[in-house]
């Protein structure tokens, strides 16, 4: 069957022919691949900054944001049956007795590095045709949900941040007076950082949850994603007419940075004014040879005079791929348009190409393995 990988040693990213899996253990489900994200990571992969192929493998096949549909099921399958549609996690865990996180089922915690990424470290992804993996690997999604299920696994990466964001506030009176009909987030602000997949889906679930959201990004007022911000009911703010004071002057205090644009320099700007209690949440990863220059003497003041946490997080478990498809269903209830809009366009395989290797432009590319 048709895959597209990278083939590091030759610095190819290649559509090769790849074996067919097929069902080997009772809980194993094959899914035949629909609609397969693009993303930064993937254009990294291709570019061979990051990635490791499977031992024994010259190739790795990418695609790591999947949707698919399940065609066969082994015999103790119980949480998926054929015609579900499915949505794939992305890491596996290390084989050490000596990691918690992966002994209880938490591999989003890794403690060794010696953990595996479909489509990204050690482990073939899901640009192909059928996928095998353990039932415990996918998450059922909807059949409402079929033209954006592949939105899932980006917006994980938002919803394991806010998860612990409620964690990290129990440490002190942080929660909104209950008050019927409004959403937990309601008295605190929120702003992202970017406007690409990653910051449009974190701001659209902030805003379903209530927070007073603002996204600061390069791109004009008038543009697409400015648009987009504000069809979700959160202000667009242009990082290019705005300083950072002046964003610190429209929002207030900042109760809650999430950071999705792997740029150092504007995220430690913008950590300057981080509100009292504030959490500013990092999850874009910067490429090595990009060094920030920052006030490290007025961040660590602030940190500790205004009891403010920052932390880092990295993929996503269980219940951050339930979080999101619930979130995702409540997304297509009340912005229906605006979060299909995310997808700026499906192509066919044949097209990997031009997708992977340039940069289209638009917000998520997704190739369509079901497409002419
Ligand atoms: C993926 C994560 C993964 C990370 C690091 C991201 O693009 O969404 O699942 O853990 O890359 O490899």
């Amino acid at each position: 069957m048709k895959a597209v990988a990278v083939v590091p040693r030759q610095r190819q990213v290649q559509l090769v022919e790849h074996e067919a899996p097929s069902i080997a253990a009772p809980t194993d489900v094959k899914l035949r691949m629909l609609d397969i994200g693009v993303c930064g990571t993937d254009r990294e992969l291709c570019s061979f900054q990051y990635g490791t192929a499977p031992p024994g493998s010259e190739y790795l096949v990418i695609g790591h944001e999947a949707l698919g549909e399940v065609v066969e099921v082994g015999p103790a399958v119980a949480r998926v049956k054929p015609g579900h549609l499915a949505v794939l996690m992305v890491r596996r865990p290390c084989p050490h007795e000596r990691c918690v996180a992966c002994r209880s089922d938490r591999q989003d915690f890794c403690f060794t590095d010696d953990y595996t990424e479909r489509g990204i470290k050690e482990a073939h992804g899901y640009m192909t045709e059928f996928v095998v993996d353990d039932e415990q690997y996918m998450q059922p999604v909807p059949p409402e949900l079929r033209d954006v299920g592949v939105l899932v696994e980006p917006l994980t990466i938002a919803e394991k941040a806010l998860a612990q964001v409620w964690q990290v506030q129990e440490r002190l009176p942080w929660a909104c007076a209950a008050v019927p009909g409004r959403e937990p987030g309601y008295c605190h602000t929120a702003v992202v950082l970017g406007a690409g997949p990653v910051g449009l889906l974190g701001a659209a679930m902030l805003a379903a949850g209530g927070f007073q959201t603002y996204v600061y990004s390069r791109g004009a007022v008038t543009s697409a994603k400015a648009a987009l911000v504000a069809a979700i009911g959160a202000t667009y703010i242009c990082s290019e007419a705005n300083s950072v004071e002046s964003l610190a002057e429209q929002v207030g205090d900042i109760d809650l940075v999430y950071e999705a644009t792997g740029a150092a320099g504007i995220s430690f700007e913008v950590m300057r004014v981080l509100g009292p209690n504030g959490v500013f949440v990092l999850t874009g990863v910067p490429g090595r040879d990009s060094a920030a220059k920052f006030d490290a003497a007025l961040i660590m003041r602030n940190l500790v005079l205004k009891n403010q946490v920052v932390f880092g997080t990295v993929n996503a478990g269980r219940e951050a791929f339930e979080a999101a498809i619930r979130d995702l269903g409540i997304f297509m209830q009340r912005w229906p348009d605006a979060i299909r809009s995310l997808i700026t366009a499906r192509h066919p395989i044949a097209a990997y190409r031009d997708v992977l290797l340039s940069n289209p432009g638009g917000i998520k590319h997704v190739i369509a393995m079901d497409g002419e």
